[in-house]
C-alpha cells in the first residue's frame, strides 16, 4: 500500500462526482476515482492532475467485490464519498434487481471493506431527499422517518439506514447527505428536467413535461452541494463522537413549481417560441418535495450561495458551450 493519502470518489464519471473531484483537486487532495464506465472522458480537463498522479481513475464495477477489495488494498484511503448509483428513476423502475443490487450492495461492500481494513476512514454516503418519500408536512427535516416506497427511493433509504448502522453499531465515521435536485455544469443525464429543457431550447424543439408541472420541487446549484460535501468532510474530521446522527440536508427551502422553473429557463432565451407539451403521465412521483437546511447551517456553517437565477444562467452558459463544441 502507498503512504500517499487518497480521497475515494465512487461514480467518478457522474455529474456530481466530477464537480466534487474538481473541487477536491483544487484543494490539493489526491483523488482516487472509480466508475464502471470506460471509454468516456471527464467533462473538465484533469490531464495535469492525472500526469502528476493527483488523480487516478479506475474503471471498475463496484459490484465486483473481489476486484474492488483488491484495488482498495493498494491505496491509503482517508475518506470515501460514495456517489455511484443507478440514478435514473425510470431505469430503477424498469430494472429493480439492478437498482437494488447497485444502490444497496455497493454501499455494503464498501462499508464492509472499511470496517475490516480501515475503520478510521470517513465514509460519506450520497443519499437523497427521495429517501424521505411522501410527507404531508414539509420541508423535510433530517429527523423525519424514511418513508420512500418506489424502487429508487427505497434503494436510497435502505443504503442510508445501513450507513447509520455502521455508525451506531460498528462505531465507524460515517455520514449522510440528503440533497434535493441538483443542477449545473456536467450533467449529461438529458432526461432530467433542467438539461432536457435547455437541450430542447438549443435544438428549438418543443419542451415535453412528463408531470403536470404543478409539483413543487427544490433545486440546488451543484457548487453549493460540493461545498456542503466538503464542509461535512471537515466536520467529520473534527468531530470524533457521533452526537448528531451525522445526516445533513442540502437544499434551498425555496420550492418552485416545475412549470415555473421551465418558464424561467425559457425566458432566458427570447428567440424560443415553441409551446410546452404537458403530458401528465408521471404516476409514481411524490407531489411536493423540499428540504430545510437549518441543521447544516447550524453545524456545518453551510448555506446555499447561488440563487436559482444565477445558477440557471451559469448552467445555460455551460450547456451552450458544451453543445457547440460537440457539433
Ligand atoms: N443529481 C441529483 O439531483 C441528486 C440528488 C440527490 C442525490 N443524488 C445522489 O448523488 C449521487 C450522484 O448523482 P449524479 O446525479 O451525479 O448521478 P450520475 O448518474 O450522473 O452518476 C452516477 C455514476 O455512478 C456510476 N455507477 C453506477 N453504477 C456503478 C457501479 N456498479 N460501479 C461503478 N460505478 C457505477 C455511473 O456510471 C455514473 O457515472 C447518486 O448517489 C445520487 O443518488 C443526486
Amino acid at each position: 500500500m502507498t503512504n500517499k493519502k487518497f480521497i475515494l470518489v465512487t461514480g467518478s464519471f457522474g455529474f456530481l462526482a466530477q464537480n466534487l473531484i474538481k473541487k477536491l483537486l483544487e484543494l490539493n487532495y489526491n483523488v482516487l476515482g472509480i466508475d464502471k464506465k470506460n471509454n468516456v472522458s471527464f467533462c473538465y480537463d484533469f490531464s495535469t492532475y492525472k500526469i502528476k498522479k493527483k488523480l487516478i481513475n479506475i474503471s471498475l464495477d463496484l459490484n465486483n467485490e473481489k476486484k474492488l477489495y483488491s484495488l482498495l488494498s493498494k491505496y491509503n484511503i482517508i475518506c470515501c464519498f460514495h456517489l455511484a448509483a443507478i440514478t435514473q428513476v425510470n431505469e430503477s423502475d424498469k430494472y429493480p434487481l439492478n437498482n437494488f443490487k447497485t444502490n444497496i450492495m455497493t454501499t455494503i461492500y464498501l462499508l464492509e471493506y472499511f470496517r475490516q481494513n480501515s475503520k478510521k476512514t470517513i465514509f460519506i454516503y450520497s443519499s437523497s431527499d427521495k429517501a424521505y418519500g411522501k410527507f404531508n408536512k414539509l420541508p423535510y427535516r433530517e429527523d423525519f422517518p424514511l418513508n420512500g416506497i418506489h424502487p429508487y427511493d427505497v434503494s436510497k433509504s435502505t443504503s442510508d439506514k445501513i450507513v447509520q448502522t455502521y455508525n451506531y453499531h460498528y462505531n465507524m465515521k460515517t455520514a449522510i447527505t440528503r440533497s434535493v435536485n441538483i443542477y449545473g455544469p456536467c450533467d449529461l443525464n438529458f432526461n432530467r428536467l433542467i438539461p432536457e429543457t435547455i437541450l430542447s431550447i438549443v435544438k428549438n424543439k418543443k419542451i415535453i413535461l412528463r408531470s403536470n408541472g404543478k409539483y413543487l420541487r427544490d433545486y440546488i446549484y451543484v457548487d453549493d452541494v460540493v461545498e456542503g460535501y466538503i464542509s461535512l468532510y471537515k466536520f467529520m474530521i473534527k468531530n470524533k463522537i457521533n452526537l448528531l446522527n451525522n445526516t445533513f440536508n442540502f437544499g434551498t427551502n425555496k420550492p418552485i413549481k416545475v412549470i415555473e422553473l421551465v418558464k424561467i429557463i425559457i425566458n432566458k432565451n427570447k428567440k424560443y417560441k415553441k409551446s410546452i407539451l404537458i403530458k401528465d403521465i408521471a404516476n409514481n412521483e411524490i407531489i411536493n418535495q423540499y428540504s430545510t437546511f437549518s441543521k447544516s447551517k447550524k453545524h456545518l456553517k453551510w448555506k446555499p450561495n447561488f440563487s436559482l437565477d444565477t445558477g440557471i444562467d451559469l448552467t445555460i452558459k455551460w450547456y451552450t458551450n458544451y453543445l457547440l463544441n460537440k457539433k
